[in-house]
């Protein structure tokens, strides 16, 4: 899907939306709680997200869940938040089905605790059929864990005489990185008041729109998220082509400079 000419020009839906949640530890010491609080609240977040962005047509909807650097946070939040996602998940599954979402996952998933993968595998099992909203939750997921892993996939590929190095393009990387079968996200929100990007789809987020709010995740609700679709749909994208072209209707598969 990566390899589609870029839409240029205005669009009222993002396709694909990714999130970094963040600002729940900060939302939990505010009222003078337990970080794992913010996290507890945070999962309702991601529940109503889910919905909205569901409702509004989105296809895609990728949430930084836990990053690579993450495991290195003190091992009693680690064993609260991977508790937390098997959890949520296993409980969320039949209303997933209900509103037909399909659940995926992109990260170095192996490292996760067995009895969350497990619940993790289980619901994408059994929402494998569903057609409506992708839910794509980031697990032990880092840009440069995914890039340095499809490096060394391709290099292993090469070797083997099954990919020929000078036919590597960007769709070749494309196609070796965990999004290989989603557009890159049009969108991309970041919550809790920090401006970066934090090692997440830095490939894939190349021409997308980004959008920061300070609100705190376990705050952010679905009329937050309406407004930064409204917001998204109110940009014009150029993809490297002068304004003129886009408004022309010109469009062009080259032109990602
Ligand atoms: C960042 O807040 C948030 C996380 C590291 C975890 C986000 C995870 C969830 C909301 C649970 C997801 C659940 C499912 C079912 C997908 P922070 O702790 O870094 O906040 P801070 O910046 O205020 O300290």
């Amino acid at each position: 899907m990566n390899s589609q000419p870029h839409e240029t020009g205005k669009r009222s839906v993002p396709a694909h939306v990714a999130i970094i949640m963040d600002g729940n530890g900060r939302w939990a010491q505010a009222r003078g709680l337990d970080r794992s609080e913010g996290h507890v609240e945070g999962v309702n977040t991601v529940r109503r997200i889910t919905e909205i962005a569901s409702e509004l047509g989105v296809r895609y909807l990728t949430l930084y869940a836990f990053s690579t650097e993450n495991w290195n946070r003190p091992q009693q939040e680690v064993a609260t938040l991977m508790h937390l996602i098997g959890i949520a998940i296993e409980r969320e599954t039949p209303d997933l089905i209900k509103n037909n979402v399909r659940l995926t996952m992109i990260g170095d998933v192996e490292r996760m605790p067995a009895e969350a993968l497990e619940r993790l595998r289980g619901c994408m099992a059994r929402t494998a059929h569903c057609t409506g909203l992708t839910l794509n939750l980031a697990l032990s997921y880092s840009s440069r864990w995914e890039l340095t892993d499809a490096a060394r996939r391709m290099a292993a590929d090469a070797a083997a005489g099954k990919l020929n190095p000078d036919e590597v393009d960007e769709q070749t990387v494309s196609r070796y990185l965990t999004t290989a079968s989603m557009p890159d996200p049009d969108l991309l929100i970041r919550t809790g008041g920090d401006v970066r990007v934090s090692n997440f789809l830095l490939w894939q987020i190349a021409y997308s729109e980004l959008y920061f709010t300070q609100t705190y995740w376990p705050d952010f609700s679905k009329d937050d998220f309406r407004k930064a679709v409204m917001q998204f749909g109110s940009r014009e994208r150029r993809f490297g082509l002068t304004g003129e072209q886009v408004r022309g209707g010109e469009i062009s598969d080259s032109a990602d400079r």
